[in-house]
C-alpha cells in the first residue's frame, strides 16, 4: 500500500476514508508539524494531506520527488507554490464550496459585531459596568440603506452579497474580472478599488492572498476610507497591513475593524489587543462540525482519487 501522510488530525469523515486504501501517518502531535518535521515524515509518502501552516514550497517539492500529490485540507492555496507544482508535475488540490456558506455566516456575524457593538457591550457587563439602558447609551450603526463593499468577489464574496442584501445593504465590489452573478443576484456594481474604499460604510475582504492582493490595505488605503467606515477581514490575514490598520485606527480614519485572519499568524498585531473598536476571532472562518466533516472527506476523496490513478475531483495543478 502507498504511504500518506496526513500532517494534522482532521474529522474522522476523512480517516475513514483513506484508511482502507494506503499506509497512512497521521501527524501524533495536537500542534502543526515544524518544516523539519513535515519533511522527515513525508519520506516515502507519494500523498501528502496538508494544512494551511504547511509550507509547500518548491525547497519541499524538490526535496520529496516521491510525493506525486498534495490535498490541502484548505480553499485557499496561499501555502503552495503552484508554479513549482506545475514545472514539477505534482499535483495540487483544494477543498472548495463546502465553505462558502459558513465563511460568508462568519462575515455577518463580525460586521454585526461591528455595527452594534457586541463584543464591546458584552466585555462592558462582564466588568460590572451596565447601568441600566439610557437613550444614548451604546449606540451602534444601522445596516439598511447603508453600502457593503466587497474586495474580492468570488463564492465567498457573493454568498456574503447575498445576507447582506437581506439586510438591505447595497452592494459594491472590486474584483479581477466582472462578476455576472453579483449583478443579476445582488444587483451589485463593480468599481475600481479607490471607489471601493471612499464608498463603503463596510467593507469586507474576501480575496484569496495572491502576490496582487498581498498589503493592499496599507496607510494610504486606510486613508481613503470614510472615517465612519468598518473594515472586516475573513481572507487572509496579509492583505491587510496590521500596523498601518493599528495607526489608522488611532488617527481615526477609520472607525473600526474585524478580523478573523493576520498578518503574523497567529500572531496578533498588539495595538489591536486593547481597543474597544475591533472585534477578533481566531481564524473561524469554516469553523463548524459540518464544514470540517465536508473539508476532510473532500480532501481525503482527493487523495482517493489519485490513489485509484483517478484525476482529483478538486485538482488546481
Ligand atoms: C482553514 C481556510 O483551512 O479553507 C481555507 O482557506 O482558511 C480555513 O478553512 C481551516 O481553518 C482548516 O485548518
Amino acid at each position: 500500500m502507498e504511504k500518506v501522510l496526513v500532517t494534522r488530525r482532521i474529522p474522522q469523515a476523512g480517516l475513514e476514508i483513506l484508511e482502507p486504501l494506503c499506509d497512512m501517518v497521521v501527524n501524533p502531535h495536537d500542534r502543526d508539524l515544524t518544516e523539519e518535521e513535515l519533511l522527515e515524515m513525508s519520506a516515502g509518502c507519494r500523498a501528502v494531506l496538508a494544512v494551511l501552516s504547511n509550507r509547500i514550497d518548491r525547497a519541499f517539492l524538490e526535496a520529496r520527488p516521491e510525493v506525486r500529490l498534495v490535498a490541502n485540507f484548505a480553499v485557499g492555496v496561499d501555502n503552495f507554490d503552484l508554479e513549482a507544482a506545475r514545472e514539477l508535475g505534482v499535483m495540487l488540490s483544494n477543498t472548495p464550496g463546502v465553505l462558502t456558506d459558513a465563511t460568508a455566516d462568519l462575515t455577518m456575524a463580525l460586521l454585526l459585531s461591528l455595527s452594534r457593538r457586541l463584543v464591546e457591550g458584552d466585555r462592558l457587563v462582564r466588568a460590572g459596568g451596565f447601568q441600566g439602558v439610557a437613550p444614548l447609551f451604546m449606540l451602534g450603526n444601522d445596516l439598511a440603506g447603508k453600502t457593503l463593499g466587497i474586495f474580492g468577489l468570488g463564492r465567498i464574496g457573493l454568498a456574503v452579497g447575498q445576507r447582506a442584501r437581506a439586510f438591505g445593504l447595497r452592494i459594491l465590489y472590486h474584483n479581477r474580472r466582472l462578476n455576472e452573478e453579483a449583478h443579476e443576484l445582488l444587483g451589485a456594481q463593480m468599481v475600481s478599488f479607490k471607489d471601493l474604499l471612499s464608498r463603503s460604510d463596510y467593507l469586507c475582504i474576501n480575496a484569496p492572498l495572491t502576490a496582487e492582493t498581498r498589503g493592499r490595505f496599507d496607510y494610504q488605503a486606510f486613508g481613503r476610507m470614510r472615517p465612519t467606515a468598518y473594515l472586516i477581514n475573513t481572507g487572509r490575514g496579509p492583505i491587510v497591513r496590521e500596523a498601518d490598520l493599528v495607526r489608522a485606527l488611532e488617527e481615526g480614519l477609520i472607525a473600526g475593524a474585524a478580523l478573523d485572519v493576520y498578518e503574523y499568524e497567529p500572531q496578533v498585531h498588539a495595538g489591536l489587543l486593547g481597543r474597544d473598536d475591533v472585534v477578533l476571532s481566531p481564524h473561524l472562518g469554516s469553523a463548524t462540525r459540518e464544514v470540517r466533516d465536508a473539508m476532510a472527506r473532500l480532501a481525503a476523496g482527493n487523495v482517493a482519487a489519485f490513489l485509484a490513478g483517478e484525476e482529483p475531483p478538486n485538482r488546481l495543478v
